[in-house]
């Protein structure tokens, strides 16, 4: 067991070496959108920065930039191509401008499970989509995952027809508007940033999320309960560009994506018990959870599930059945 003392201490060696960037240093930045701590991607990251400062230090310093203090989702792909920064964790839903293969990832109740997740992102199948933008300058390092999302309005949501005409703020993805959209409800992308204001201000009605997300931007304030629907994934790619990977000296690379890979496993098997806490904290907090029944469960997989048909070109039958699988 590590002691508190050796903890602390090694918690401010990172900071240390955080702060000390110095010129011989190369500098990996790395924005993210979501809150620094208590959350799957900002623990991740942190997580990946303090092995980086504390293994390769002397060669390489990374900082995190968390909660869009960076850039936003859709300017941080623009952003590794300029060179701005060397490392982004966007949710598989941002992608679409560069290849539709990750809208299998937002297909509504594909997987059954974060285990079921991991078995598909750690497959040949799930790895080979790895490379799937590599033409346009980008490389996936791994899957990051962030748990299953839960629908919340500003009313109660039993059944689907509670969100009948009712506006949801949806990422920049074409499934999630085709999937409100199957609920005769409305969709408006906006950026993960203006969210809450939106459901403040009733520019939108309602969201959907994970628990660590509803809980950490504080979602649950401003809606009525928060409605277990667990309906869709949120998951990460792990993304930098091809130009900065293949820059690297070859051994440095290999120890950089050696630690990649350590953290990456260890990331995602504590989503699972972050997720559970961030939704014990919301009820904590007073707000509402509601859980369905089968029967009610089943009455949105039946109106949201049909929209698969309409981006299986975009995807291919074949992964879509090897996602199908990893439920099993
Ligand atoms: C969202 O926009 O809702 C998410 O992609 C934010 C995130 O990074 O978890």
């Amino acid at each position: 067991a590590v002691s508190a003392a050796a903890l602390f201490a090694a918690a401010s060696a990172v900071s240390a070496a955080d702060d000390a960037c110095s010129d011989d240093e190369m500098v990996i930045k790395f924005s993210h959108v979501v809150a620094d701590q208590g959350h799957p991607k900002g623990d991740a990251a942190r997580m990946l920065a303090d092995r980086v400062n504390e293994e390769l230090d002397g060669e390489a310093c990374m900082e995190v930039f968390p909660n869009s203090t960076l850039f936003d989702d859709d300017k941080v792909l623009e952003a590794l191509l300029l060179g701005d920064v060397q490392l982004a964790a966007p949710s598989l839903a941002k992608f679409e401008a560069y290849t539709l293969k990750y809208r299998l990832y937002d297909l509504p109740f594909l997987f059954s499970s974060l285990d079921a997740v991991e078995r598909f992102t750690t497959s040949d199948a799930g790895k080979g989509m790895l490379t799937a933008m590599e033409d346009k300058g980008y490389m996936g390092l791994g899957y990051w995952s962030s748990g299953l999302k839960q629908f919340s309005a500003n009313k109660p949501l039993i059944l689907p027809t509670d969100a009948a005409g009712l506006k949801f703020r949806v990422q920049t993805s074409d499934v999630a508007v085709a999937m409100i959209n199957a609920l005769d409800a409305s969709a408006q992308k906006l950026a993960f940033k203006e969210v809450y204001g939106a459901l403040q201000t009733g520019v939108v009605d309602g969201q959907e999320n994970t628990w660590s997300n509803i809980y950490t931007q504080k979602f649950f304030e401003v809606q009525d309960g928060i409605t277990e629907t667990n309906h869709q994934l949120l998951a990460y790619l792990l993304v930098t560009s091809t130009d900065w990977l293949d820059g690297l000296d070859p051994d440095f690379r290999d120890r950089f994506l050696t630690i990649v890979e350590e953290v990456t496993a260890e990331a995602n098997a504590s989503v699972a018990a972050k997720e559970q806490a961030n939704r014990a904290n919301i009820i904590d907090a007073g707000s509402e959870v509601r859980e369905l029944s089968p029967e009610e469960r089943q009455a949105w997989v039946d109106v949201m599930k049909p929209v698969w048909a309409e981006f299986e070109n975009d995807i291919g039958a074949d992964l879509i059945q090897a996602a199908v699988e990893s439920n099993n």
